[in-house]
């Protein structure tokens, strides 16, 4: 017997379980089907972000900047700590504690929402008159039918060819999330998001950490000034990033792994180390979904075909995050989610991507939103350019933290801004006002206007919209 629903949302990560409750809110008999699995079996929502993803590298990323405090920082301020130590089976106890806390949560705003949620594989069957038949196969196999589907099964890591993940040396952002004891010598492929991240992680604990990055430049998505800025910063803690490298064999052994690659000066080397983490980008999880049964388009990468409002090929059948074009991040996928259950109630749900922020949360974090000075250049477009470094802001030298700056890019002829970039001090925290700001067509004069606490890091934001007109009032 097959259960009728209005809505079937596969997938319980960000995108999907938000579209959930968003289809729920507006009057939807929904059912969200989600196979996580916690340690001990049950049901574990949230997919990547919650489980292996955003929460909790940000919990170890805050476990690990405490450490690194405690040994380099508090000492300035005439706190005299003595035989710091890390117990990371503790760290990570935490770091699961806090997931947990996010399942939870999530399985608690199902209930309140109403939403049926069912723990198991979700896989197209058939579309029949009644609707898109989706068959769960979890501890029991159940069938469930509804006119409207919203696909949102997410992303896993690129594992190298030829090399699996086993999760003890060779690792994925799951396993980089649960190693048992600091590693000496701590090999990375990859000086993007998860690299930088999870090799800071390590890095700040006492491991040697390498990152090993093909491209010849450093973060090509960032605004240049601040990446090279963030490398500085790097370079300086100790962070080894070596760009422009060649990847040849990757053997693991008994003692660890030891990677063949040629460095940017074409010179052949060697890097051995205890583990490394692969992350080279991810790619969208469509296995065990059978969309041949309703004849989903799929493009080369495997991801789910859909237009700019998230309709697939199949009308009816939606898709959103992870498994479908553009960036993959959390709050992208919330964005759609909600978009997507508006839409199917009949409502405008939009989503602006020019103004969906980016935030790296090493230390310094990097935060943006909108184009770069060189995407700028690029698209012939006249802009006008204004930086404000922490070093010049009261609250950052407070805080013992003066690295880096904010930069804004503003239209030349109507001073509209384009782009809003930092690296420094909670640049995620500071980002928002800028995507504020985007969204109502702010100018820098508009912030540069606009009364800003002091002494706060804010500051920084409205000296830098300042500078767009050249009269910074404390550089
Ligand atoms: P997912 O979160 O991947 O969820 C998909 C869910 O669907 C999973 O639970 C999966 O088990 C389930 N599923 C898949 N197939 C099926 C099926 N057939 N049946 C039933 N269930 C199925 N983004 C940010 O914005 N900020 C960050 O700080 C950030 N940090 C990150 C750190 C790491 C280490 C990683 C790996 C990613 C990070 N991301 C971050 C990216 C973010 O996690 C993803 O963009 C986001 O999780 C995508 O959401 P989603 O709902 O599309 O997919
Ligand atoms: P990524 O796309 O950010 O970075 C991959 C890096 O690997 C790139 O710099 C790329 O040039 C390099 N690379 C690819 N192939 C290579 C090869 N053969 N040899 C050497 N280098 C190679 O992907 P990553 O770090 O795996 O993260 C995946 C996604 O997860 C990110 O794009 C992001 O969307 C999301 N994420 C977001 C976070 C955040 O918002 N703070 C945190 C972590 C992940």
């Amino acid at each position: 017997m097959s259960q009728q629903y209005d809505v079937i949302v596969i997938g319980a990560g960000p995108g999907g379980y938000i579209a959930a409750i968003r289809a729920a809110q507006l009057g939807q008999n929904v059912a969200c089907i989600d196979e996580w699995k916690s340690a001990s079996g049950g049901p574990a929502p949230g997919g990547t972000c919650t489980n292996v993803g955003c929460i909790p590298s940000k919990a170890l990323l805050q476990s690990s900047e405490h450490f690194e405090h405690a040994n380099h920082h508090f000492a300035d301020h005439g706190i005299r700590v003595k035989d710091v130590q890390i117990d990371v089976a503790q760290m990570v106890a935490r770091k699961d504690q806090v997931v947990k806390q996010n399942n939870d949560g999530i399985l608690y705003l199902f209930k309140k929402n109403k939403v049926s949620f069912f723990h198991g594989r979700g896989s197209f069957l058939a579309k029949t008159d009644a609707g898109f038949q989706v068959q769960v196969s979890g501890k029991d196999t159940q069938v469930l039918t509804a006119k409207q589907v919203i696909v949102a099964t997410g992303s896993s890591a690129r594992a190298w060819p030829g090399v699996p993940f086993d999760e003890d040396k060779v690792l994925s952002n799951d396993g980089a999330l649960r190693i048992g004891a600091v590693p000496k010598r701590l090999a990375v492929i990859g000086s993007g998001v998860i690299g930088l991240e999870m090799g800071s992680v390590w890095r700040r604990l006492g491991a040697e950490v390498t990152i090993l990055e093909g491209l010849p430049t450093f973060l090509g998505a960032a605004d240049e000034q601040i990446a090279k800025e963030a490398k500085k910063a790097f370079d300086k803690r100790g962070l080894k990033i070596e760009l422009g490298i060649k990847v040849g064999e990757i053997k693991s052994h008994k003692k660890g792994v030891s990677i063949a690659y040629t460095n940017a000066k074409g010179e052949t080397r060697t890097l051995d180390a205890d583990k490394i983490i692969v992350s080279i980008g991810r790619v969208p999880n469509t296995a065990g979904l059978n969309p041949e049964a309703v004849g989903l388009q799929l493009d080369e990468r495997g991801a789910i075909v859909v237009d700019s409002d998230c309709r697939t090929n199949v009308p009816g059948v939606w898709a959103v995050g992870d498994v479908v074009r553009g960036p993959m991040l959390a709050h992208k996928a919330e964005e759609e989610g909600v978009a997507v259950a508006e839409r199917m109630a009949g409502q405008h749900g939009h989503v602006n991507f020019i103004t969906i922020p980016w935030v790296i949360y090493t230390s310094p974090e990097i935060a943006w939103v909108g184009r770069t000075e060189q995407q700028l250049k690029t698209d012939g477009v006249a802009y006008k350019a204004g930086t404000f470094p922490f070093l010049a802001n009261g609250r950052a030298r407070a805080l013992g933290d003066t690295t880096g700056m904010v930069k804004f890019l503003a239209d030349a002829q109507t001073d509209e801004i384009l782009g809003v970039h930092i690296v420094g001090p909670m640049a995620s925290e500071l980002i928002a006002e800028a995507v504020v700001a985007m969204e109502f067509k702010a100018s820098a004069e508009d912030i540069a206007r606009i009364c800003h606490a002091h002494p706060s890091l804010s500051e920084a934001t409205k000296e830098a919209a300042l500078a767009v007109d050249k009269r910074t009032l404390n550089f």
